[in-house]
């Protein structure tokens, strides 16, 4: 879901967490939220105004009583812009103050002032966050309709572990985007529900109650994905480590969003998205074949399959046997390419909308643009695979969209997050092409 024309308020307490926060300005932005900022004065210790300047591409504003910063835009005026505020990270002294309607400072003024949801997300030491006052303080938010998100737990800055860690940026931003699509799941959005949300994935991508714009209604939507066994024998085959994640995630976006999803896999162990049928193949042939023919009535094919490019010229009956001491020869021939062919067939009457992924180690946009135009694809997204901790076999990824006109980055996040972010695209330029 987009945040365009969604206006959203950052308030900046003091405290270590706020180094995170250049990172979740980005990522709203990138989601096409319009993001103002105001620090407390102990905010500023942290991190710079300037950098905040910088990525919210706002002045910042710190002070109540600056007649130049009033000028331009009055406090009043700047709590009726916002459609959210979002205070994080919130200290346990925000808290109490904003728990009792203080107005010592331009945030908690705003916060006052303000008629838009106010969100906080705490980080402190653990010890202040059990602390009595703090408890009751944050009841008292609650009890008010103020939204709490987080903390979690873990280690602290200061050596301790337990609850108080501010949530991740990408976490915010979940939340921020559900709270805005009216989905979220509870107004004191608890840690777990994030741990749960990334525990799920492997068993059933985006298990949150969310249920998204209908931006792809009964459009047919196939997606192939996972590895492919090459077989060299009854027992043994060429294969790679893609899990099947990306492009499961994928289908799960698409029937949520709407669409009438075929989702041909190799083999992984991951539990069927709802809503999707799928079409369990081994080799590549298999997979080309299933492909082929789903496509024919597709208005959207999505190639994730990490698809093995050769296999043995032929595959032996029986079980072969190890030759002591001598040195076995494999030939092997080339698989077709299932998206290309699919891509470049004419006899396609109708031809669907074609988005291939490329994996790079190397001069990543430079491939997938060639890869672009030699498997005449409508779109691209194009990752790189020397980061060993995103894309191949991992939960998160970081990719950018390639087509003939432009790019865009989508910056690392969990695969169905991804996966809902390429929905959106496509679904854009599938609306334009009518
Ligand atoms: O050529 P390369 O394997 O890098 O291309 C990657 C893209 O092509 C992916 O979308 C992948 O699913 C698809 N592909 C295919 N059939 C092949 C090889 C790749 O559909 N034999």
């Amino acid at each position: 879901m987009s945040l365009s024309q969604r206006k959203i308020l950052i308030g900046i307490t003091g405290g270590i967490a706020a180094y995170k926060v250049p990172e979740l300005v980005r990522r709203l932005r990138d989601h096409g939220a319009e993001v103002q900022i105001v620090m407390t004065e102990a905010a500023q210790s942290f991190i710079t105004t300037l950098t905040l300047q910088a990525v919210s591409g706002h002045p910042v504003h710190t002070s109540l009583l600056d007649p130049a910063a009033e000028a331009a835009m009055g406090h009043i005026e700047l709590a009726r812009w916002a459609d959210l505020i979002l205070v994080a990270p919130a200290s346990a002294d925000f808290m109490a103050r904003l728990a009792h309607g203080h107005a010592n400072d331009l945030l908690a003024t705003l916060c006052v002032a303000a008629r838009c949801p106010i969100a906080v997300a705490p980080a402190m030491n653990q010890a202040m966050w059990s602390a009595p006052a703090t408890v009751a303080n944050c009841q008292t938010l609650l009890q008010r309709g103020v939204y709490v998100w987080g903390p979690a737990s873990g280690a602290q800055a200061c050596g301790d572990v337990g609850a108080g860690r501010m949530l991740e940026p990408e976490q915010l931003l979940l939340a921020v985007r559900q709270h805005f699509q009216g989905v979220l799941p509870d107004q004191r959005l608890r840690a777990e529900t994030f741990t749960d949300y990334t525990a799920s994935l492997n068993a059933s991508p985006l298990q949150l109650p969310s249920p998204l714009p209908q931006i792809l209604r009964d459009q047919r939507v196939v997606i192939t994905a996972g590895p492919t066994r090459e077989a060299i024998d009854p027992v043994r085959f060429i294969s790679n480590y893609s899990s099947g994640k990306m492009g499961f995630a994928l289908a799960d976006a698409a029937a949520r969003s709407g669409a009438i999803v075929t989702l041909i896999t190799g083999p992984v162990s991951l539990a069927t998205p709802n809503q999707v049928t799928r079409i369990d193949v081994v080799s590549a042939q298999e997979m080309f074949d299933s492909a082929r023919t789903a496509c024919q009535d597709a208005d959207l094919f999505i190639a994730t399959a990490a698809v093995a490019d050769y296999r043995p010229e032929t595959t032996a009956g029986q079980k072969m046997k190890k030759q002591k001491g001598a040195p076995i020869t494999l030939t092997l021939i080339e698989n077709p390419d299932i998206v290309g062919t699919i891509a470049g067939d004419t006899q396609n009457a109708k031809r669907p909308f074609i988005v291939g992924f490329a994996a790079e180690t190397q001069n990543v946009l430079q491939y997938a643009r060639d890869k672009l135009v030699r498997k005449h694809l409508d779109m691209i997204v194009a990752n790189d695979v020397s980061q060993t901790e995103i894309g191949f076999n991992s939960d998160d990824n970081a990719v950018t969209l390639v087509w003939a006109e432009g790019e865009k980055v989508l910056p690392r996040a969990s695969k169905p997050t991804i996966a809902l972010q390429i929905i959106e695209e496509v679904a854009l330029r599938l609306a334009q092409k009518g």
